[in-house]
């Protein structure tokens, strides 16, 4: 896996990112910085998605032209992401001229291929999801989701998904890995077993104007999914031949991985791969759908339930790698989740603040106090209880990566976890800041362990944590991290500076 490219859905620009929304980015972002660190070749894309009725609504709403609202909304979005630490290397805008361009070549394409007609559509759409639905899908007169619907009735493109039904089903069938988690896959197989319909992928000028118009036929813009999903595969060069190097790189020959919400798994799993079977263009590698982050009455936090969590607000409560930790250890991917102030603090305050933060500071206060802020040597092991310590801590690193190579981030932060606790009952078996007084070498001795795990846990905690981590490896004088690193034991080297710590994760305290 030398060139991992890492997607995130495109946010719609209708309002501004809160605690749900940043779930996905956040995910996405810690599995980059993973994957960065396993010496990967990564490119890691986010951005937002600005065409359609939503959006143009949400203009109107505030009285701007559909193009100054995209332009503040993404801004905003980015900002965001920035107070957010969300390292991407692509933010994409859907506006973006050559992406609009690369659109069209791509439409005018399939319709010369035969894989667009027109036709007479009738049916029921949903502004809010930007979807049409059947009569059959609706449930008591509005979508699945409870959301308001219009009949309507009107010429339209189409895209021939219909044709591609079996040829989808044999590649969910062949790649095990392709949809995950395993019940999400079932449930995309579940939905094929209905006959596929083909996609309306065009919209009425008359009706909607802001999407990127159809080539072949003026009075139309394209449906802002077709778009939409087209901004992975356009941010690496499809349909500009100048960039075609880059996107045999990065797509053909990369290993692609979609990560996204559950609930748009099926624009995910079903639009997007006969999309691209269409083009003649290879599928991702992984389409993983997450689950979602639950409010007080465990539904999905959404804008429309007036019950987001504010990204600033929750940072300035628990600070933001506390947040981003609590976010991706304690939820597990691909499920749901409840987040709530006692929640963070009580996971935070046990594995931060107790566990990790205790160890750094009781261990570099003792190299203060008991060696003059140097670290202690390290003899040769002779108990079996050390050499199983270090043996364990050296075989973390590879724990922690097939974890994440199998999207489970919550399970690599936990082998990290447990390998601190096992370390802080250790110390207090070993007691240096007793035995220090009578054997000051075996105390030191005891202490380089505590000190090396330290580092070693830095390193692996670092995705995650990206500041506090190199504050915590700032103390205990190591600066950069390479993955070799941390499969080696006795990095640092006797008499290297270490610092007392400050308190790196100061406990949480509810208010009353
Ligand atoms: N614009 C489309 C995606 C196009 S991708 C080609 C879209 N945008 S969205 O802004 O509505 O949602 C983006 C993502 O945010 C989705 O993955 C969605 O699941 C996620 N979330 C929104 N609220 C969420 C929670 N409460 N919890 C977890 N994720 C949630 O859909």
């Amino acid at each position: 896996m030398s060139h991992f490219y890492l997607t995130t859905p495109i946010y719609y620009v209708n309002d501004k990112p809160h605690l749900g929304t940043a779930y996905s980015t956040i995910n996405a972002d810690v599995l980059a910085r993973y994957h960065r660190l396993f010496g990967d070749t990564v490119k890691f894309l986010t951005g937002t998605d600005e065409h359609g009725q939503k959006v143009q609504q949400a203009a109107e709403k505030r009285g701007l032209t559909p193009q100054a609202h995209c332009d503040e909304l993404s801004a905003a979005f980015q900002e965001v992401w920035r107070r957010l630490n969300i390292d991407y290397d692509i933010f994409f805008r859907t506006t973006a001229p050559f992406h609009k361009a690369a659109v069209q070549n791509i439409l005018q394409e399939l319709f010369a291929k035969g894989e667009i007609y027109p036709d007479t559509y009738e049916g029921w759409y949903c502004v809010s999801d930007e979807t049409f639905y059947t009569e059959k899908e609706l449930v008591n007169g509005k979508t699945p989701g409870g959301k308001d619907v219009t009949k309507v009735t009107e010429k339209n493109y189409f895209f021939r998904m219909s044709k591609y039904q079996k040829a989808l089903i044999e590649h969910i069938e062949k790649n095990p890995g392709f949809i995950r988690p395993e019940n999400r896959r079932n449930e995309v197989l579940g939905f094929l077993r209905q006959p596929l319909a083909d996609l309306c992928i065009s919209r009425p000028k008359a009706r909607l104007s802001w999407g990127i118009e159809i080539p072949f036929d003026k009075d139309y813009v394209n449906y802002v999914w077709f778009d939409a999903l087209l901004n992975y595969t356009n941010a690496v060069g499809l349909g500009q031949p100048a960039r075609a190097t880059e996107f045999k790189e990065w797509w053909s020959d990369g290993y692609v991985c979609h990560m996204l919400g559950k609930d748009i798994l099926v624009h995910h799993a079903i639009y997007w791969p006969t999309m691209l079977m269409a083009m003649g263009v290879k599928l991702p590698d992984v389409i993983f759908a997450h689950g979602w982050v639950l409010n007080r009455d465990n539904e999905k936090m959404s804008k429309s339930k007036g019950s987001v969590m504010n990204t600033d607000e929750m940072v300035k409560f628990v600070g933001l790698d506390p947040l981003r930790y609590f976010l991706v250890r304690e939820i597990h991917l691909g499920n749901d989740g409840p987040v709530a102030h006692e929640l963070i603090a009580s996971r935070v305050n046990s594995d931060l603040a107790n566990n990790l933060g205790n160890l750094l500071s009781r261990t570099t206060n003792l190299i203060d106090k008991f060696f003059g802020g140097k670290a202690p040597a390290s003899p040769t092991p002779n108990d079996d209880r050390v050499r199983r310590l270090i043996d364990r801590a050296v075989s973390t690193a590879p724990l922690v990566r097939s974890a994440i190579e199998d999207f489970q981030p919550s399970a690599a932060i936990d082998h990290v976890i447990q390998l601190l606790n096992d370390t802080n009952k250790f110390l207090e078996e070993k007691a240096p800041w007793k035995t220090a007084k009578t054997d000051l070498a075996g105390a030191g001795a005891d202490l380089y362990i505590a000190l090396e795990i330290l580092r070693i846990a830095g390193g692996l905690l670092s995705p995650v944590m990206p500041e506090k981590m190199s504050a915590l490896l700032a103390t205990i004088g190591i600066d950069e991290t390479r993955w070799s690193d941390l499969t080696t034991w006795g990095v640092i080297a006797k008499g290297a500076p270490v610092r007392k710590a400050e308190p790196l994760f100061p406990r949480i305290e509810l208010p009353p």
